[in-house]
């Protein structure tokens, strides 16, 4: 394939009015040379995404997107580089033929057999004698003639070969059928179709391309309730959801995403006049698929199935969108129901509604599926259950607690004096963690790690430094979780021993059967070393060291809420700047 010249590139962008092309999706204001706007990529309050036209580039100091107006429309639009200049020739009225340097698709002739595959199965629905029985099954579920046409909902024949005969007739060739999952071999080396007497869904991506199906029985049958295409050249279904096609404008628009696990609840969104809903097609989500849904929008809405499978599935959802930070809204349906079941016992406005409104967060999902797992009559599962919600919201607002610890009282029937009592208990021996931007940073054999880790040694050696130490630092941080860990058991054991002898100190032996296998061999491997002597002064330094370090921790917390809270781009730019400055500084401390 031949690459576009780069004088051409240059011409197109040059001709090209940057502030036009992102000003259709950024509203923008101008500052000085400037333009300013809320970044599309990232969700935020403030702008820090500026549009610079004399350089013809955009940027964000908050997420780091930048680039031409060629990749804003790449990144935009879902579209190829080249596709994004051809639009952009486009718009400024210049004639350059694009057609030579478009990819052919080798597996163009792939996407062209399932597209012909997807019509031999909509004309089998539509007009015959068992698609009347298929469509009357169809409609006896909610799903009309317009729907069916939406969804290109198809119908397999029940005999062996008549859409391999359709397709070889058309011209196409048996391997190819055989790659793409839709006819078998048998033993007796003829082929036969994967698809049988079942309602067909035909799987269409982003591209609007044919890449997988999907078949539902309908008759009183044997057999799984669905059958789906294998894995093929054209089609990886991990990095798949279903209704991509039909949702993807529905999501930009409206910001978000409905995540459901079947065909049917996709469709009952729709029913709903909630067309961005897609789903994950019964499998658990992957990485993949949460990177995809992340191109489009920052906000997404779990409606999985309402059973003990849908609420498992739905915690993992939940942590690969935080991964991805993304914000998470989850619709949990009463009764074990579907959102298909839902909207069939109340209505479709029913179904928008509790989409809309009675969504929860994912703390609220977190307390609400705990609480169902616990026998509020035995003392250990309330004790167990107050420790897991301890756990979900001592890290957030007072608001937060408050609603919280008061919504536990009640929910395990003991008064709100001694829940939070014991909630005051329990977080008194809870250390702050550094913020992840710091951990990430931080090289693990910096001094500051190092460090932390030779502290333990002399907590060991004597009560007397972790008692000193705790007091210096009253709020604690740690940059490594393990080291952290391995502290509080320490601390542990010396309140153990604490009517023993004052100078009690714990060895090596004693301390190991309290570790787990992940801290012993942590320990023995970085911490631990029986030759080094353990000296006042080299205890002092390490502890300067980590006073060191809370210091940056600090400095950087203040610059973090600075440029959350500036009121001018400027000033932004300003603290972003000190900002890294500071962690490089901490980077080569
Ligand atoms: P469900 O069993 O919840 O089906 O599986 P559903 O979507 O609610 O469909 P109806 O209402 O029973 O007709 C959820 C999804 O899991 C996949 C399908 O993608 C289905 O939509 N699945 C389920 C399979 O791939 N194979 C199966 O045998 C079952
Ligand atoms: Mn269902």
């Amino acid at each position: 394939m031949p690459r576009i010249k780069e004088e051409v590139i240059e011409e197109i962008l040059a001709k090209t009015d940057i502030v036009d092309v992102i000003g259709e999706k950024v509203s923008l204001s101008k500052k000085g040379k400037s333009y300013f706007g809320l970044c599309p990529f990232h969700q935020e309050k403030t702008p820090s995404f500026s549009v610079e036209p004399n350089m013809k580039i955009y940027n964000c100091f908050s997420c780091g997107e930048k680039g031409n107006a060629a990749t804003f429309l790449q990144k935009t639009e879902n579209l190829s580089y080249v596709e994004a200049l051809e639009s952009l020739a486009k718009r400024a009225h210049m004639t350059v033929d694009f057609e030579g340097y478009k990819k052919e698709d080798p597996n163009k002739h792939l996407y062209q057999i399932n597209q012909d595959a997807m019509q031999f199965y909509e004309f089998f629905l539509k007009n015959t004698v068992s698609g009347k029985e298929a469509r009357k099954y169809l409609h006896d579920r909610g799903i009309t003639d317009e729907l069916i046409a939406e969804f290109h909902i198809g119908l397999a024949p029940e005999e062996y070969d008549t859409l391999y005969n359709t397709l070889i007739d058309k011209g196409h060739v048996a391997v190819d059928l055989h790659n793409l999952g839709l006819i078998k071999r048998s033993k007796q080396e003829t082929f036969y179709d994967l698809f049988r007497s079942r309602i067909i869904f035909p799987i269409i991506d982003e591209e609007n391309r044919v890449v997988a199906f999907s078949g539902r029985l309908y008759k009183d049958e044997e057999g799984p309730k669905y059958i789906n295409s294998p894995q093929t050249d054209v089609f990886t279904k991990s990095s798949t959801l279903y209704n991509m096609q039909n949702a993807l404008f529905h999501i930009k628009k409206h910001k978000r995403v409905i995540l459901t696990e079947g065909y049917m609840d996709v469709i009952a969104f729709y029913k709903a006049n909630m067309q961005e809903a897609v789903a994950s097609m019964g499998t658990s989500l992957t990485n993949d698929q949460v990177r995809k849904l992340k191109r489009y929008t920052n906000e997404v809405y779990i409606a999985y199935d309402g059973d003990n499978a849908g609420l498992d599935a739905t915690a993992r959802a939940i942590e690969l969108f935080h991964q991805a930070g993304m914000q998470v809204k989850i619709i949990l349906l009463p009764d074990k129901l579907d959102p298909d079941d839902y909207l069939h016992k109340y209505s479709p406005d029913a179904l928008q509604e509790f989409a809309l409104n009675k969504w929860i967060d994912p703390l609220e999902f977190q307390y609400l599926r705990q609480l169902k797992t616990i026998d509020s009559t035995k003392l250990m599962d309330i004790e167990g259950f107050k420790k897991v919600v301890f756990d979900l919201i001592k890290n957030t607002s007072n608001t937060v607690i408050e609603r919280y610890l008061s919504k536990l009282s009640k929910d395990i029937d003991v008064s709100l004096e001694s829940v939070k009592q014991d909630f005051e208990q329990y977080t008194k021996r809870f250390i702050k963690q550094a913020s992840k931007t710091m951990r990430a940073v931080i090289p693990i054999d910096s001094k500051y790690a190092i460090a932390e880790r030779k502290l333990l040694n002399y907590f060991l050696l004597d009560r007397k430094y972790f008692i000193s130490y705790n007091n210096k630092f009253d709020e604690l941080f740690f940059i490594d979780p393990v080291v952290r860990d391995i502290k509080m058991l320490i601390e542990d054991k010396h309140y153990e021993l604490y009517d023993e002898d004052i100078t009690r100190r714990i060895t090596v032996n004693e301390l190991m059967p309290l570790l787990n296998e992940q801290q012993q061999v942590f320990f023995q491997e970085k911490v631990y070393n029986k030759y080094e002597e353990l000296t006042e002064a080299e205890y002092i330094d390490y502890v300067h060291t980590i006073e060191e370090y809370v210091h940056y921790l600090t400095k950087i917390k203040d610059l973090e809420e600075k440029i959350q809270t500036a009121d001018t781009v400027e000033e932004k730019i300003k603290y972003a700047n000190i900002r890294d400055k500071t962690i490089k500084e901490v980077k080569h401390g």
